[in-house]
Parts: C-alpha cells; sequence; structure tokens
C-alpha cells in the first residue's frame, strides 16, 4: 500500500519536473518566430530560424516582406510544435513554395497572403493541407478558381479568398465546417454544380463578405433550395455595385442576420423596411448619400430597428435636420443603442434624443462643429464611458456636462480657450487619472485663444493662482478664515489652560497652609 504511494507520488513529481523543464525550455518563446536575414534577398531553410529563437518552441511562425528565391524542402514540417503559419507579401520566385510545406504538419492557421499562388501552385499544396485546419487565408493571390473539394477533407471553418481577382468559387463538394467566407474585392462568381436535385454545400455558413464586388442581390435574397444564406448572421456588402436597387424590400430571406454592412452603396431606391429582419443589432451606413433630406419618409427609415444596438453614419448630412427630426429619426432605437458613431456629420451641438439612450456605451462625434451642449450631462447616461469629441469647435468644457462614467473622452483638435475657465476640465481630468489624455495635452491639444497662449499647449498652460482671480479671492478668504480658527483655538487653549493652574495652585496653597496649621497646633 505505502510503496504504491511511493511510487503515484514519484510518478507525479517526475511528470510535474518534465513538464516544468518544458515550460521553462519554451517560456518566452510562444510567441512568434521569425527568419534572420543579414541580405534582403536569400534562400528560406531552417539555418534563418536558428538564431534567437528554440526551433523546438516555434508554435507560430511568421516570415514577412521579404525577397526569397527558394524555401527548403520540407522546411515547415521540421517545427513539431508549429501551429500557425504566415507567409505574407513576398514575391515567391518561381515554385519556391511548392514542396514547402512538408508531410505530417499539425497547422490550425495557415496564411498565405500575397505571395504569387495560382491554381497550378496551390493545387500542388493540397495533399500537404493539414486535416487540422481551421483557417485559410489566400488572400491576395492569383486564384482564378477555387472549389469547396479542395476544404471538403479538412476543419475549415473560415476561408479568405478575397482579392484574387476574377475567381471561381464552385460549390460542388460539400464543406460542412466553413461558417466564415470572405469573397470581397474579387469580382468573383459563384457556380453551383449541376445537379438534379440542388442542395447546399455550405449549410453553415454564418458570415459572408462580398465587399467591393459586383452583385446582383436577387440571386441570394430568395428563398430556394441551393440558398446557403438563409442562416447568415453576417453580411458584408460595403463598397458593393449592385446591379439592382435595394428596395423596401431587400433583405427579406435572412431571418438570421444580425450584423450588416452597407457602407459607401450608392444604389438604394428605398430604405429597406427590415420587417423581415427582426434580429438585427449591427447596421453600418456610413458614407450612405440616398438619405440626406429630412423629408417625411426619410425620418421613419429606421421604424422596424427596435432591437438595433450598433448604428454608423460617418459623413450622413445630419446639420440639414432640425431637433424634432432627430427625435423621431432615432426614437425606436432609444433604448437599445449601445454604438453610435456620428463622425463628420456637421452637427453643431449634440442632438437632445441622445440624452435618452441609457444604454449607449461609445458616442463618436469626431470632425463636427460641435462647440457646445445642453443635451447630455453629468445625470444622463450612466452607461457611457467612451465619448469622442475630437476635431470639434470645443473652446472650453464645463466638467458638469460630462456623463458620470466617462472615462475615454479624446479632444484633439479643438481650439481650446487657454483662460482660467478651462482649469475644472483639466482638474477633471487629473482627478480621474485619465493618464492618455494627459500624455496628449502635451503634444496634440493646443491653445488657440487669447494670444499670449496661442499655438502653446495645454500641457504648458499651467496659469499661476494669481492668474485666476475668483479662485484667487476665495482662496485668501478661506485661509485667512482658517488663519483666524488656529488662532482663536490656540488662544482659548492657553487662556482655560492658565486659569486651571490657576485654581490648582490656590488649592495646593490653602490645602497646604492648612495642613501646617494642623501640624503646628498638634506639636
Ligand atoms: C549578402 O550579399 C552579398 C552580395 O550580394 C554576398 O557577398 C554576401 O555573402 C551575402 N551575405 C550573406 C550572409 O548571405
Ligand atoms: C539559393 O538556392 C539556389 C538553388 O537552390 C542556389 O543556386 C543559390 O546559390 C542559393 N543562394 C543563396 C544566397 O544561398
Ligand atoms: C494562432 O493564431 C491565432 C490568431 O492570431 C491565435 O488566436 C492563436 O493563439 C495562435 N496560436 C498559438 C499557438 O499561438
Ligand atoms: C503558376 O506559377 C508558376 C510559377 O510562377 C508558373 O510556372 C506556372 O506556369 C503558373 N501556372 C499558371 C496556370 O499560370
Ligand atoms: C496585393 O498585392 C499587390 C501586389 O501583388 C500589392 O501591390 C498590394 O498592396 C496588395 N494588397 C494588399 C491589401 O496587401
Ligand atoms: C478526401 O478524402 C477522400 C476519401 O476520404 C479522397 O478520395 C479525396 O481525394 C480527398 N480529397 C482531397 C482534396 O484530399
Ligand atoms: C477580370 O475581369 C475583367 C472583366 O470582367 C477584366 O477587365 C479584368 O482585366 C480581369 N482581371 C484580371 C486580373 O484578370
Ligand atoms: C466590410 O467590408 C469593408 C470593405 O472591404 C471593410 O472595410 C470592412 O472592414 C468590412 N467589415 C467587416 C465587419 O467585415
Ligand atoms: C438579378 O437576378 C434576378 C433573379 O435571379 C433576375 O431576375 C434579374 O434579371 C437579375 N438582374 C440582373 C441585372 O442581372
Ligand atoms: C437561427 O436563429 C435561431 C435563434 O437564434 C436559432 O435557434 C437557429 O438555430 C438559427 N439557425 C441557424 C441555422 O443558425
Ligand atoms: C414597399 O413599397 C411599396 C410601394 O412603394 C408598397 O406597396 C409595399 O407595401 C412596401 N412594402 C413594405 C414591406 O413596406
Ligand atoms: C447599463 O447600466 C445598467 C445598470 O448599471 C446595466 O444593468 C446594463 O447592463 C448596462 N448596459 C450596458 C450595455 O452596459
Amino acid at each position: 500500500m505505502l510503496q504504491s504511494l511511493i511510487k503515484v507520488a514519484i510518478i507525479v513529481l517526475s511528470f510535474k519536473f518534465v513538464w516544468m523543464e518544458m515550460l521553462s525550455k519554451c517560456i518566452g518563446h510562444r510567441n512568434v518566430c521569425t527568419p534572420r536575414f543579414k541580405n534582403e534577398s536569400t534562400n528560406l531553410t531552417q539555418k534563418e530560424f536558428s538564431e534567437g529563437n528554440n526551433l523546438e518552441c516555434c508554435y507560430n511562425i511568421m516570415v514577412r516582406d521579404l525577397k526569397i528565391h527558394f524555401i527548403q524542402k520540407g522546411l515547415f514540417s521540421k517545427f513539431v510544435k508549429l501551429e500557425n503559419l504566415s507567409l505574407h507579401n513576398l514575391p515567391l520566385e518561381g515554385e519556391a513554395i511548392k514542396n514547402s510545406l512538408g508531410k505530417g504538419l499539425k497547422l490550425s492557421y495557415l496564411s498565405l497572403e500575397n505571395v504569387g499562388l495560382n491554381n497550378t501552385l496551390f493545387e500542388s499544396l493540397l495533399p500537404f493541407l493539414p486535416k487540422t485546419l481551421t483557417l485559410l487565408d489566400l488572400k491576395n493571390n492569383s486564384l482564378t478558381y477555387f472549389s469547396t473539394n479542395f476544404i471538403s477533407n479538412t476543419t475549415v471553418k473560415t476561408l479568405d479568398l478575397s482579392q484574387n481577382q476574377n475567381i471561381t468559387m464552385m460549390l460542388d463538394k460539400q464543406a460542412l465546417s466553413l461558417t466564415h467566407l470572405d469573397l470581397s474585392h474579387s469580382n468573383f462568381e459563384w457556380k453551383t454544380s449541376q445537379e438534379s436535385k440542388p442542395v447546399c454545400k455550405i449549410p453553415n455558413l454564418l458570415v459572408l463578405n462580398f465587399a467591393g464586388n459586383r452583385l446582383n442581390l436577387s440571386t441570394f435574397d430568395n428563398r430556394n433550395d441551393e440558398n446557403c444564406f438563409w442562416y447568415l448572421k453576417s453580411l458584408n456588402l460595403s463598397l458593393s455595385d449592385l446591379t439592382e436597387p435595394i428596395i423596401n424590400e431587400s433583405f427579406s430571406f435572412f431571418p438570421n442576420l444580425t450584423s450588416l454592412y452597407l457602407d459607401g452603396i450608392s444604389n438604394i431606391e428605398q430604405f429597406p423596411s427590415f420587417q423581415h429582419t427582426e434580429r438585427l443589432t449591427k447596421l453600418s451606413l456610413n458614407d450612405v448619400k440616398c438619405f440626406v433630406n429630412p423629408t417625411l419618409k426619410n425620418i421613419n427609415i429606421f421604424k422596424n430597428l427596435h432591437k438595433l444596438r450598433r448604428l454608423e453614419m460617418q459623413n450622413w448630412e445630419l446639420h440639414l435636420w432640425d431637433e424634432t427630426e432627430l427625435t423621431v429619426l432615432f426614437s425606436p432605437m432609444i433604448k437599445t443603442l449601445e454604438h453610435l458613431d456620428l463622425k463628420s456629420t456637421g452637427l453643431s451641438t449634440i442632438p437632445l434624443v441622445i440624452k435618452e439612450m441609457d444604454e449607449l456605451t461609445k458616442l463618436i462625434l469626431t470632425s463636427n462643429n460641435i462647440s457646445s451642449w445642453n443635451s447630455i450631462s453629468e445625470n444622463t447616461n450612466k452607461n457611457l464611458t467612451i465619448l469622442f469629441m475630437e476635431w470639434n469647435l470645443i473652446e472650453t468644457v464645463d466638467p458638469h456636462s460630462i456623463p458620470k462614467r466617462v472615462v475615454e473622452f479624446p479632444l484633439e483638435g479643438n481650439p481650446f480657450l487657454c483662460t482660467c475657465e478651462l482649469m475644472p476640465y483639466k482638474n477633471w481630468v487629473k482627478e480621474r487619472k485619465l493618464s492618455k489624455i494627459i500624455k496628449d495635452w502635451a503634444s496634440k491639444y493646443q491653445c488657440s485663444k487669447p494670444h499670449q497662449w496661442e499655438g502653446k499647449t495645454l500641457d504648458m498652460f499651467r496659469p499661476k493662482i494669481t492668474d485666476c482671480q475668483e479662485f484667487n479671492a476665495y482662496v485668501i478668504t478661506a485661509i485667512v478664515l482658517c488663519f483666524l480658527m488656529v488662532i482663536i483655538v490656540i488662544a482659548t487653549n492657553i487662556y482655560s489652560r492658565r486659569r486651571k493652574q490657576n485654581i490648582l495652585k490656590k488649592f495646593q496653597y490653602t490645602h497646604d497652609s492648612s495642613e501646617k496649621r494642623k501640624l503646628l497646633s498638634s506639636s
């Protein structure tokens, strides 16, 4: 019994020892191994990695921005711990990459961006693709064709084929693990295999990036059996050139959609009603130039967005809208909005409706014409922690007009009026120890008025107490009063002590003399 216990203890201890040794050996190496080159252009071999790296501890390899003639055959399979491999921006000569992977790799991330892959080269790598792969990034190469067959034997969840010009995406074999697909800026063509009974080959797709392409929205905004988009959660159509305009009934066939990005789209005839997209929580409408004026129709465009948590509207011309119109526009999402981006919208004050947004945590008002506001204050927007107001026309800030929990409040690029009135703001920042702002005062914040401080940084603006009159008068009165109090307290103290001592002395004297008298009379 005791013997077996000791055995167990020994085993546990030795395990711990081995484990500790492994840990200490690889400590600090767990990050990224990069090759060291003396020359800019070279052959990539194991030797280049041995300087400064413990090869057994390379979990991540990153090689970027180099000219490479040749990669040692099977190089990457020599790193036994390798999990992530990224080769970025390498104008590889000829077939340099062809035999580089080697057998037995256990990668989970493989990223080959802008390394001059064409289909011949990529297909020569296919037999070496590890089955454990979860991310395959082939961005900015020259692939003309990609088949789901290529990854049907792997566990690839994320596939990035963006910026491969004129690529054909062929859906022939099922790729059940695929959840994220990026085909942005590729002018892609989508092809499904000709089968008698069409089915979707990537049924688990959740996130789709089609940004920057020429598209016919109705070819995937519909309900048919080979439609793989029915369960999409996120769709990016930013900068797309739509062959048919968006209308009120667009986006009717994405019942699970939560995020939609429509930045820079110009072909919007009617604002979508979002009647069948109840779950939408994120909507990005930056640079959408279609609903500029506050017409009766336009002020109700968000009427069905009762669940929206994040809204981006950069570069809208909201200065054309009055307070009432803005209130109607934003009212459907008052109770839910957490993140609102109104950068460069020409606003000259913070819309009143914003103070009703109790869930708001981040508000971006960068690059507007705001000089002051009476909407939000220390008693509104209890959840607001980030308030961006750089590049406005703010001269001075009343700390009472800042919601209580704000901890990020950059104001660079504002024309500060450096007078005593600015001191409460400086004190507010210092009391909260907002070190980022204090640091930026020295470089990014400038006084633009009055003349004597013009061009000086906010850090340099440290007026003497005597410069700030009001402040001075109060302080002097307070100091004088304090001083008087102290004197009075001391004086009364001394006086009462003296009195006590006198009484004591008198008492002692009378006491002593009566004793003496007693003694005298007895003797
Ligand atoms: C660097 O390049 C020069 C000439 O281009 C060559 O003479 C030298 O041997 C190279 N050094 C190394 C370490 O490869
Ligand atoms: C790189 O490899 C090629 C062929 O494998 C060889 O001819 C060349 O000399 C090598 N260059 C360097 C700098 O080692
Ligand atoms: C691999 O890269 C991903 C994404 O950058 C990262 O989350 C993961 O921790 C990396 N793996 C290792 C072993 O460092
Ligand atoms: C792919 O690139 C390699 C190396 O640059 C080249 O030899 C081959 O002909 C290319 N294949 C195609 C189909 O362009
Ligand atoms: C894509 O590759 C080209 C050259 O092939 C390069 O000029 C460009 O900067 C790359 N784009 C990105 C976003 O990396
Ligand atoms: C996937 O596996 C099947 C058999 O399991 C095999 O026939 C096929 O060639 C493999 N495909 C790829 C691309 O490796
Ligand atoms: C892609 O196709 C368009 C025509 O659709 C053509 O003008 C363009 O040159 C092609 N780009 C590449 C890189 O092949
Ligand atoms: C959507 O696509 C645009 C354009 O390519 C890109 O800038 C943006 O980061 C994408 N957004 C998301 C969330 O993928
Ligand atoms: C877009 O697709 C729809 C349905 O597939 C089709 O009826 C319509 O003609 C297409 N529009 C264009 C401009 O190709
Ligand atoms: C769609 O969303 C509902 C509710 O979140 C969920 O139960 C369902 O599984 C989702 N469908 C898919 C295919 O993700
Ligand atoms: C879309 O607009 C048309 C008229 O322009 C209208 O008849 C239809 O009811 C609207 N649909 C929705 C969902 O609002
Ligand atoms: C806002 O604050 C309330 C109460 O402090 C909290 O319950 C709620 O979760 C907060 N909302 C967000 C979005 O942080």
